[in-house]
């Protein structure tokens, strides 16, 4: 099946949802204990999501832990595939291609496509996953040449980049500019404990100048958000790897801006969340919450239809901006 329909030169827009899912967990045994018995639930998880209206759905070439790489990209290709209910034509498949230190050409970034593309069987929206420009500079411009080749050549609908702040944006976007190429996307760690481009670098007003959509990454700061992990029971395991050092070092600070959000998803029959995702939203940007089961899915759909007010969305920020440390930036994560 070709791509979905591409916008024209100079012009970005592709119909993106106000929210879309995060497939990282799928394949992924280290970080997020994924098991092939999972898919079944998986699929329910993509069918759901599509049928809402949050179609967009973000993988990896990456993505899939030892023998499992690429999981998270045969599992979307392949349901997406069999998916025949509402909304099946706008279904968006947004992939990242690593930067690998062995990729180094355009033309390798063509063969990542064709891989990428074999395993989801078109891609919607491929993505530079990261910035080699803090420790490999000179390896980045063929990338992005290989990027602008995808489109030029009509392998894929759009093309978007990801971990790139704003001086590095605008120190490339005319190499993109310069072919016709719209780049549609930019996605970053983005959640009430990760604000770091976004605010303190300024990354959405360049954004919004250049005509790109912002894509906001772990928005529920890997499930910390959902307030599940403030009490755990003596019985309860805390989260391993990643996880389990954001745990350490966020848990005990939290309590402030969980109470924060408690109130305000008290006034509004909302969860936490919820109010995570709706706040997202509220700043522009198009949330992509990993869910990896139904149940999850559901209740991170209810953060849609609604929209936090501006005195809520001020609480929330100065109560965020109280703690007295945020969550980790990716390495990749230029200025
Ligand atoms: N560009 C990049 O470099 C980059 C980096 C990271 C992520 N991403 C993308 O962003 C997506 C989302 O980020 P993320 O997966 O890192 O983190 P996230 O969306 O902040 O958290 C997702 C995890 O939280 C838990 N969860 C989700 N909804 C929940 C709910 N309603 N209640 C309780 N727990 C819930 C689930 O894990 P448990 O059930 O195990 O708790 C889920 O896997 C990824 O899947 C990936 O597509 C991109």
């Amino acid at each position: 099946m070709a791509p979905s329909p591409r916008p024209s030169a100079g012009s970005t827009a592709i119909a993106l949802p106000p929210m879309g899912c995060g497939t990282w967990a799928w394949g992924n045994r280290l970080l997020w204990s994924y098991d092939p018995s999972m898919d079944g639930e998986l699929e329910r998880v993509f069918r759901r999501a599509v049928a809402a209206g949050a179609y967009l759905f973000d993988t990896g070439d990456s993505y899939g832990t030892g023998r499992l790489k690429g999981r998270s990209e045969e599992l979307l290709g392949q349901f997406n595939r069999t998916y025949l209910g509402p909304n099946r034509d706008r279904v968006l498949l947004a992939t990242k291609l690593a930067a690998y230190p062995w990729r180094l050409t355009r033309g390798s970034v063509r063969r990542a496509a064709a891989a990428s593309t074999e395993r989801l069987r078109r891609i919607d929206l491929a993505q530079l996953h990261w910035s080699t420009a803090n420790y490999a500079p000179w390896q980045e411009g063929p990338l992005l040449d290989g990027l602008g080749d995808l489109y030029e050549r009509g392998l894929v609908g759009a093309v978007g980049l990801s971990n790139f702040g704003p001086k590095r944006l605008l120190e490339i976007y005319g190499r993109f500019r310069d072919r016709g190429i719209p780049i549609a996307t930019l996605q970053v760690q983005y959640s009430l404990l990760s604000t770091y481009p976004v605010t303190e670098l300024g990354l959405k007003e360049v954004c919004d100048d250049l005509g790109i959509r912002l894509i906001a990454y772990s928005p529920l700061c890997l499930g910390l958000l959902t307030g599940k992990f403030q009490n755990l029971g003596p019985r309860d395991r805390p989260p391993q790897g990643l996880r389990g050092i954001l745990y350490r070092r966020l848990v005990p600070i939290l309590d402030p801006l969980l109470d924060c959000m408690g109130a305000i998803a008290r006034d509004r029959q909302k969860t936490l969340s919820q109010i995570a995702l709706n706040w997202c939203i509220a700043k522009g940007t198009i949330p992509i919450p990993g869910a990896k089961t139904l149940a999850q899915l559901e209740e991170n759909l209810g953060a849609l239809g609604w929209l936090l007010d501006s005195g809520e969305v001020d609480a929330l920020d100065r109560a965020a901006a109280a703690l007295d440390r945020a969550t980790i930036q990716n390495i990749f994560q230029t200025r």
